[in-house]
């Protein structure tokens, strides 16, 4: 009897514990920084159907291919963490429709409510200018971050550098999102470049840090 009264003694201070206002944000079932670097290679092209990143450790990389410094328009970077960067090519836009996206999968994660905190990514702007140039340039890019709670949605802008075109290798920039941006099901990404007489700008992501809550 005495221990069955202090099991509920614990139990009754947990469940205080767990009622507080300010009560702390779920476990962390899972924290990484994704590279990419363990998928398959792109064996040249950017088409979807071949190389789609799909789902990459519990999160959905919609639009997305995976992309090596041999491709056309990666040799014009320098790429963090060597080999593969994800690439959302127009090609892959058209596929998957619109902006392209970091989405959590829950059949992969294994609880319908998880969410996840995206803390940082490298990112790089790809300009084109039809089959002719790809080279790096500034842009605005533009993350929106929608809740699972349905709470309104969290944004953030970030300016990519413009960047020396050709020699040396323009740089991947660093992002650090801010503390609301945690409790998500899915991030849009969505891109205007700088100079506005190109016809395209996609992102160019590597080194994704995030933490998957249960
Ligand atoms: C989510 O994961 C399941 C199981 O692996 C997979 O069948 C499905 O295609 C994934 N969804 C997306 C959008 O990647």
């Amino acid at each position: 009897m005495a221990r069955f009264l202090t099991l509920l003694t614990v139990l009754g201070t947990t469940l205080r514990a767990h009622s507080t206002p300010t009560e702390a944000a779920p476990a962390a079932k899972l924290s990484y920084c994704a590279n990419f670097d363990d998928l398959p290679e792109n064996p040249g092209g950017f088409d979807p159907v071949t190389d789609p990143v799909m789902t990459y450790k519990g999160i959905s990389y919609l639009g997305f291919v995976v992309a090596t410094q041999q491709n056309s328009a990666e040799k014009y970077f320098d790429i963090p963490s060597q080999p593969n960067i994800i690439n959302s090519g127009t090609q892959s836009q058209a596929s998957f429709g619109g902006s392209p996206a970091l989405q959590i999968n829950t059949t992969v994660t294994g609880g319908p409510k998880d969410t996840f905190t995206l803390k940082s990514l490298r990112l790089a702007c790809l300009v084109t200018n039809g089959a002719e140039t790809s080279n790096a340039n500034g842009c605005t890019v533009l993350f929106v971050g929608n809740r699972r709670s349905g709470a309104k949605s969290v944004t953030y802008e970030y300016e990519y550098p413009n960047q020396e075109i050709g020699n040396p290798l323009a740089t991947f920039g660093t992002v650090t999102f801010p503390d609301n941006f945690k409790g998500l099901s899915e991030v849009f990404i969505s891109l205007t470049a700088v100079q506005n007489d190109v016809l395209g700008v996609d992102p160019l992501l590597d080194d994704v840090c995030l933490s998957i809550q249960g």
